[in-house]
Formats: structure tokens, C-alpha cells, sequence
């Protein structure tokens, strides 16, 4: 069993070995990812991949701790994050109203929040009160509706001089961590280079301090589109139609159940 890390952990590691951060929404995938990876997100992508909407936007506190408590099951030796979706801190007292709930009814190890220096109180706020926090700049998938679609960060001079700024904003607001996705490589690498904290990239190339990726993109499990920066490690829905496929055709020929499968 490899050891649980921790907010110290994870900073240590910066500068020694790339950190692995992967998603997982229940107890099962959770229990599978716990061998190889540092962290595992229970992210609100979890709206999109399994709940089947468009985007992450109407996903909802109690939603993200049942989630969180099912990878908290299914990993208990993992470091685990719970994203704080839209909408539950838009203010200091808000934010962390619903953060402690994260902390009191899940044992989620830190919550995520999206944005730059625009969320630097909130993230003081919480880390003050005993919250540890990711950070996430970049591409923000909260705003995908106010910026009217999902917008590659850092291709102006000008939005790498923000990017560089809001991971200062957030690391100096206490973030042990930030997530940096969406962002053009040489820029992420920059922003990596330019805070003391890890930064885990989603398609911000390979010059940051470890990457993360949603895991029913790169098991191939979700269909409906393949951003460019996801690597496909396994051929998820085809594998298991395949199977589902020849689960129902033994039913219908009656070859399953056979005499090993029956009491
Ligand atoms: O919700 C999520 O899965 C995320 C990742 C894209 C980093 O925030």
C-alpha cells in the first residue's frame, strides 16, 4: 500500500517528480485508480460524463458530497478533492458555509476552487478557517456559458501576464496547489515556473509540475467528444459494448447461464 500524501506531500514534489491527479466519482473507479495515482478530483466534470448535461454549471453542493463520499469509500488512501461547483462561493461566507460542509460530512482532503485573483479573498477565507485549497486558473469550465464557449488561455502577451498574476494572487492567498488547464504550453510552463507551489496541467502541455486528466476521457468511456489534449489509454466504450453485446447475445441463445454459472 503506498502512503496517503498530503498538502505537504504534494508541495514537496514539485521539482522532484511529476504528480499524477486523476477524477473519479465513485467508490468502484476510485478503488481502481488509488495504486497509481497522488490525488484523485471528484470534479464536477462528473455533470458532463455521468449525469449527461452539457456542461458542469448545474451541478449542486449535495451532489459533489455524495460523490466525494463514495471516492472517500472507495480510496481511503488516497488525497482526495472535492470541486466546489457553480454558484457555492460567490462570497467568503458562502464559500465557506459549503466548504465545511465538504470537510464535516465527506473526509475530502481539500475542496477546488475555479478562478484567479478575482477568488483570491475567498480562497484566504477558507484557508485561514482550516481549508486547504486548490487553486484553478486557465481555461475555467464554470464560465463557459458567461465567455459563450471553451476558450484556449495564454495566447496574447497580455493573458500571459493574467495567468502569471492570478497564480501568484493564488498561491499567495494560501492554494497548496493549482490546477492549470486549457493554456498554451510555453505559458503554463512560465506560470509554473513563476509560483512555489505545484501546478497540475489539462492541456497545458508538458513543462508543468504534473497533469490531470478526467478518467472516462482517457478510458475512452466518454464518447460525445475527445479534446485534443486527451490521450485515450483504453478503448473504454468500445470495450464494453463489446461485452454488453455478448452478454445479451449468450442470454438470447440461451448459452448463458451455463452449468459453472448455477447452483
Ligand atoms: O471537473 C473536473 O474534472 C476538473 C478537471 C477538468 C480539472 O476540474
Amino acid at each position: 500500500m503506498t502512503k496517503k500524501m498530503t498538502v505537504t506531500s504534494i508541495q514537496k514534489a514539485k521539482g522532484e517528480r511529476a504528480l499524477v491527479m486523476i477524477t473519479a466519482y465513485d467508490a468502484l473507479f476510485a478503488s481502481l485508480f488509488e495504486e497509481s495515482s497522488d490525488m484523485i478530483l471528484v470534479g464536477d466534470s462528473l455533470n458532463m460524463s455521468f449525469a449527461g448535461k452539457d456542461d458542469t454549471l448545474s451541478a449542486t453542493m449535495d451532489q459533489m458530497i455524495y460523490h466525494t463520499n463514495a471516492v472517500c469509500m472507495g480510496a481511503k488512501n488516497s488525497f482526495v478533492i472535492c470541486d466546489m461547483p457553480f454558484g457555492t462561493y460567490t462570497s467568503k461566507e458562502k464559500a465557506l458555509k459549503n466548504a465545511t460542509r465538504v470537510f464535516q460530512e465527506t473526509s475530502a482532503d481539500c475542496v477546488k476552487i475555479e478562478g484567479g485573483k478575482s477568488k483570491a479573498d475567498i480562497i484566504k477565507h477558507l484557508t485561514k478557517n482550516g481549508i486547504a485549497v486548490c487553486g484553478h486558473i486557465g481555461l475555467l469550465p464554470q464560465s463557459v456559458r458567461g465567455e459563450g464557449g471553451y476558450k484556449v488561455k495564454g495566447k496574447s502577451e497580455d493573458e500571459a501576464k493574467k495567468l502569471i498574476k492570478d497564480a501568484k494572487a493564488v498561491e499567495k492567498a494560501g492554494a497548496f496547489c493549482i490546477v492549470i488547464e486549457g493554456v498554451k504550453a510555453e505559458v503554463a510552463t512560465e506560470v509554473a515556473n513563476s509560483v512555489s507551489v505545484p501546478v497540475i496541467g489539462i492541456g497545458a502541455g508538458n513543462g508543468v509540475d504534473g497533469q490531470v486528466l478526467v478518467f472516462s476521457d482517457m478510458l475512452g468511456l466518454f464518447e460525445a467528444f475527445t479534446p485534443k489534449f486527451v490521450k485515450k489509454y483504453l478503448n473504454g466504450a468500445v470495450l464494453v459494448k463489446d461485452a454488453v453485446k455478448n452478454y445479451a447475445d449468450e442470454v438470447k441463445s440461451r448459452d448463458f447461464p451455463s452449468e459453472i454459472h448455477t447452483y
